[in-house]
Formats: structure tokens, sequence, C-alpha cells
């Protein structure tokens, strides 16, 4: 019996395009349903937009458009990055959706006749010019602890300090600059300290197998928390206004987002049931009798930032509604990526825009084979760094992999009209090949991939020797050693099969190509076929190029079509490179549609401050405010404005553009600047009344 897998990866947030941690995390989750799927298990993997909350609807409002039609924008963007880099989801669905809000509304029906919901009365802080109540990073003011001004109302950024919104000296709202008012109003709360959930918890945390070591240690160091660490129960409600679901006994009142994110795994499914997918993917029964069958099993893979909701909350809430829902079987979790060792910020991302990495043409089974062999079973951290991919992909990718076949398929072709032949007993050569595969479907398994990528290329070597130790090149000059060069080129093209079926999982178009074209099958691989001889081949087709370090120039810059010339911040000959790319890749577009105009998010920033730089005779170093968040941005206009003159006055950046990794420091957008021949730069401002965060459209 097959077994039967529903997978997720986490909902992203859909106020925004994917950054790189999201790309990685998806294809870490695609290789190991890929290679479940090789095994001939049944697969059901899906994901869904999270499409609630207050960041969201103050999004859309700014931009004058409803949360749903933003939502509906963002993930109209989303089938270019999952068919891009081959994400095999079975289904995509949205939070924001009937199936989500019946589900979330049932689970918190059946948790409060549970008796593990009740009602507290909450103070919090209350813009009175927006009519709401402020989430805590809306609320800004001075640090309690070093007194830096315009600190998040939950962390100071300059000295680290957690505190509370109230606990902010001079706080206001970040959303209209009011002072905000102190209210109370009643909240319902999600009673995690229940003896039952905090028994339960222990239980499940502690079956061997199903969480790393290193994430049952931490959630457990939740679970026994005491004193101010001990475990809090959860305030599961918003007050209006609010993009959520309402709460049916409790008019005015949302459900916090946190509460029905999770749900929207259960949603997906169920609309991928609804879909037919379901069906047609081998599964006759319906949703809930799928969710209530005792070998189904429930695994999410999800980013050490979310453990806490995913090992604790989440897993209690299904505990505690009962069947059909049932508790997850394993929560996979990965490690942060940075890029040449910078950390990613959640909304702005990294340097590395998966969607530049697309258009620029770079081909994204390089960046599935990198992430591959870095990515472990671990909650470690995992780089990208460009002279490190360069190397990875063209020594091991086309010096080790593609190489066997260009070199091999070619004799057998001029020579064997494509014939295999292999001499003397192949048993051996069958066994050792079942060996590999067994050792690597271990690791994929074990999600080892860094693991099963070096076997894999340990026998790619193996194979590349022995072909180069037997000259095939010399017996190919004596028509007596025939049978001796179509055995030679016979076990290289065998090994060549092998290697593509171990690595069809994280090279899903180069395996296909390599089963239909090369090898005349009728379909892709599967697992079993690592011990199948081949008996003839097709001409060589091109399967793969080598990474040109060009294209990592290109890919680290910022440079936006059409806009290299008000960067004065990127005057540089990488921003000239990228931007002469960008227009190849561009050619014959340069007329924009409004909605490629509105992926350019422009907004109002204020100068915070204007600083020079030791050693740097063109730029300056921008603080901006932009309202809900604060950046640096390094702006080429020292020649023109004195640092001085420039505090406290509005100006334009672009806020949406992938940061950018400089000389002096990371830059995180772009201030736009005119400059004509020999004049300028002369930075944009906007009018009086215009107020920081404000979207230009
Ligand atoms: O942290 C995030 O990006 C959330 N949108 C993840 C939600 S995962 C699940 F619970 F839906
Ligand atoms: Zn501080």
């Amino acid at each position: 019996m097959p077994r039967r897998i529903f997978v997720t990866t986490a909902l992203p947030y859909a106020n925004g395009p994917f950054h790189i941690g999201h790309i990685m995390e998806y294809i870490q989750a695609d290789i190991w349903v890929r290679f479940q799927r090789m095994q001939g298990q049944q697969v059901h993997f899906v994901c869904a937009d999270d499409a609630h909350g207050a960041p969201i609807m103050l999004k859309a409002e700014a931009e004058g458009i409803s949360p749903q039609q933003l939502v509906a924008r963002v993930a109209a963007d989303r089938p270019r990055y999952l068919q891009g880099f081959h994400l095999s989801f079975d289904h995509w669905h949205s939070t924001d959706s009937p199936e989500n809000t019946r589900l979330s509304q049932d689970i918190y029906a059946r948790l409060k006749a549970a008796g593990l919901i009740y009602r507290k009365s909450v103070e919090q802080f209350f813009d009175p010019l927006k009519g709401m109540f402020l989430p805590d990073r809306y609320v800004k003011g001075e640090c309690p602890n070093c007194h830096s001004p315009d600190q998040y109302g939950d962390a100071c950024e300059v000295c680290g300090t957690v505190y509370a919104p109230t606990d902010l000296i001079d706080p206001y709202s970040a959303l209209t600059g009011a002072k905000p008012l102190l209210k109370a109003s009643e909240h319902l709360f999600f009673r995690l300290s229940d003896p039952r959930c905090v028994a339960f918890l222990e239980d499940w945390l502690g079956t061997p197998g199903r969480l790393q070591p290193q994430v049952v240690n931490k959630a457990r160091e939740w679970l026994a928390g005491s004193g101010a660490q001990a475990l809090a129960d959860w305030d599961i409600s918003r007050d209006a206004p609010y993009f959520g679901i309402p709460i049916p006994d409790a008019p005015g009142k949302y459900f916090y987002v946190w509460l029905d994110a999770p749900i929207g795994y259960l949603a997906a499914l169920e609309s991928y049931f609804e879909s037919g997918k379901a069906a047609a993917n081998g599964e006759p029964r319906s949703f809930e009798q799928f969710l209530a069958a005792p070998d189904t099993e429930q695994i999410h893979f999800i980013g050490k930032d979310i453990i806490y909701f995913h090992t604790l909350f989440w897993p209690a809430m299904l505990r505690f509604a009962g069947p059909p829902y049932r508790v997850p079987a394993h929560v996979y979790v990965h490690g942060f990526i940075t890029v040449s060792g910078a950390k990613m910020s959640k909304s702005r991302g990294t340097g590395l825009s998966p969607l530049r990495y697309l258009e620029i043409g770079m081909d994204a089974e390089w960046l599935r084979y990198f992430l591959a062999a870095r990515l472990n079973g671990s909650v470690e951290d995992l780089d990208f760094n460009p002279d490190d991919f360069v190397a990875r992909v063209n020594s091991d990718l086309i010096g080790k992999y593609v190489n066997i076949a260009s070199r091999a398929a070619s004799f057998i072709t001029r020579s064997f009209n494509g014939e295999l032949k292999f001499s003397g007993d192949t048993r051996e050569l069958v066994r050792a090949a079942g060996d590999t595969a067994a050792l690597v479907q271990k690791s994929y398994e074990n999600r080892e991939f860094g693991r099963a990528m070096r076997d894999i290329m340990a026998f790619a070597d193996r194979i590349n020797q022995e072909f180069d130790a037997r000259k095939p090149w010399v017996l190919a000059r004596e028509q007596s050693r025939a049978g001796e060069l179509q055995d030679v080129c016979s076990r290289a093209l065998y090994g060549f099969k092998l290697l593509s079926v171990l690595l069809t999982p994280v090279l899903p178009a180069v395996s296909g190509r390599v089963a239909r074209g090369l090898f005349g099958l009728d379909r892709g691989f599967v697992w079993s076929d690592a011990q199948v001889l081949p008996d003839r081949i097709n001409p060589y087709e091109h399967l793969m190029t080598r990474v040109d370090p060009r294209q990592l120039d290109a890919l680290f810059d910022s440079g936006v079509p059409g806009a290299p010339a008000a960067n004065a911040a990127a005057a540089t000959p990488a921003a000239a490179t990228a931007a002469a790319a960008t227009a190849a890749a561009a050619s014959g577009n340069t007329v924009l549609s409004i909605d490629e105009f509105r992926r350019i998010e422009l907004r109002v920033a204020r100068i915070v401050r204007a600083e020079t730089i030791d050693g740097a005779d063109k730029l300056l170093k921008l603080t901006l405010d932009l309202g809900t968040e604060t950046r640096t941005v390094f702006a080429g206009i020292k020649s023109a404005y004195d640092p001085a003159s420039l505090t406290g006055r509005l100006t334009v950046v672009v806020a949406n553009l992938a940061p950018r990794k400089m000389k002096f420091g990371v830059s995180e957008g772009m201030v736009l600047a005119a400059s004509g021949e020999g004049q300028g730069p002369f930075l944009l401002s906007a009018d009086a009344g215009a107020t920081p965060g404000m979207r230009i459209t």
C-alpha cells in the first residue's frame, strides 16, 4: 500500500511577491514530494496565500483598492514563479475563501465546546483618527531603554530590547502620527495553558521521529517555561476594522490571522478535493474521509521563525477540535537563507530576487541543485554565495554529470547506430547501481539532500574515471576494439541514466529530457529505472549550459527596467551590466502596461538622517522613515547636497527594490533624483500634506 501524504509549505502572506526564502522552502518540499512520488507514494501537495491581517488591509487601503483586489493581484503573479522554478504543487488556494471560513468557524466552535475558549478584557492602543486598534508594529515612539527615537512597539531596532507598546515613551500611531489612546476591549483567548493541552503537547512533542531534536527542545522550553516565560494563552480575536474571518458569536470581532492561516492548509486541501484533482491523483475518498483516515500523514514544511505556531497552537487546536481533524505527523523545519552572509528581512527579502533570476534567463535547475547541495535535515541556515554557486553548478552539473552523456553518446550514435551493448556479466553493475540508489534514497527520505548530492557526484566521479581510464578515444581508432568501445560507452551511459534517475527530484526538466529524449521512454523516470540497463539511445541533445559569472552580477544589481538613469545611488559599472542585461531581457518592450508600472512601489519617505561616509566620494547614507518602517539607503547625491539640508525633507523612494549589498552596507531602496547633462542630481520631493509611507500612484 502506498503512503498517503498530505504535504504543505507555509502559506506566504499575500501582500507581495515571493522572496528567495519562500522559493527555497518550496524547492526543499518539492524535492521531497517528487522523490516520494517516484517511490509510488500518493502525495497531495498544496499551498495557499495567507490573505488576512492588518498589514494587508492597510496596504490595500494605501493603494486605494480592496484587500481582495490586492490579494488577487498578488495571486495572479504566483504561477510565473511556481512554473518557473518547477514547483509541482497540486493545488494553490487562499485563506480568504469559503472553505477557510467554514473550517475556521467549525474549529473555533469545537474548541469552545471543549471549554478552551474564554473572554478577557484587554487594554490596547487605539488610533483615534483612524478609529482602529493598533497592532504593535504600528505604534512607534522612543525606546524606554536606550531612548532611540522612532522605534516600533514590540522591540527596539537599536538596542534590541523587547517590550510592550505601552512601554514606549511618547508613543504615536505610525498610521496617522496621532497620540494613541489606551482603550479596553474584550478579546477571545485559546486556553493553551489548560492542563489537557499541556499534557497532549508533551506527548505529541515526545513522539520519536516526529520532529527534529532542535525543534523539540525549543518547543519544550516554551512548554516548560515559568514566570514571565510561562506558556501564555493565545489572543485569537481582533476588533473591526480587520480583514479576516468573522467570529460567529462575537459581532465586530475577527479571528486573528494566525488562527485562520494554518487552517488554510486544510482549506487548500478541501478545495483541491472539490476541484476533482485529488480523485485524478488516485484518491477516491472525500476530503473528510481522507482527513480522518488513520493512515493519512499530514506534513508541514516551515521555517524556524514559525515553530511556535506550528508545534504548540496548531497541534493543540487540531487535537481538541477532534475528528476528522488530525494532528500533524511531522513538522519539518528549515533555517534561513542568507545571501553572501547577509540576513534577509521578512518584508524586504534579500538582494536575490527570484523573479529577476528567471527574467534574466538563469536556469531554475541550477538553483534547485545548488540549494539541494546545501540543504540537510537540520534547522541550520544556508548561505547563497555567488562564487560558490558558479563553482558548484559548473563543476558538478556540467563538469561531472552532463559531460558523461555528451562524451559517451557521440561514440554510440556515430559508431553503433545508437545501440548499447555490455560485455561480460552485468549483474555486478546493476547491483552497484542498486546500492547507490538505496544510499541516496535514504538521504532523500531524511531530507539530507546535501548528502544525497555528494553521493551522486561521487558516483559521477567514478563513472568519469572509469571512462577516462579506458581511453575510448584511443579505442575508437582501432576497428578491432569496437566491442570494447561499445562496452565502455554503454557502461558510462547506464551510469548516466542512474544519475539522471537519482537527480530527478532536483532536476525534473533535465531528467524528463533524458528519459524521453535520450532514452526514448514514453514517461519520466521512476525510482526502479535505476536498476534497468538501457539497450539504446537517441542522439544526444543539449541538456544544460554553464553558468556565466556575469549573470550573477546582473542578478545582484538593483536596476529597474527604464529607471537606471534616475538611480543616482546605482551609478556603478555593475549597474550598467545589469541594466544592459535587463534591457536585453526586455528588448522591444519599452512601453509599460499599467500593471507593470504598479509593480514599482513608489512611496513618500522622510529623510530622518543624512550622513557622509568615510571613504565615499559620491554617496550619502540616508535614514528614511517610511511610516511603518525605517530604511537605510545609499544615494549618489553628495556632490549636490549638504547632508544637514536634507534632514526632515520628504522625498520619493522605490520601496520594493531588492536590497543591494554595497561597499558601505546594504541599501534598502532607492531615492529618485533627476539629472541632465552635467546638471543635478535634483532630489524629488512631495508637496506639503504628504506623509511618510504614502503610496505614489
Ligand atoms: O510567516 C508567514 O509568512 C506566515 N504567512 C506563515 C503562515 S503558515 C500557516 F500557518 F499558514
Ligand atoms: Zn533601544
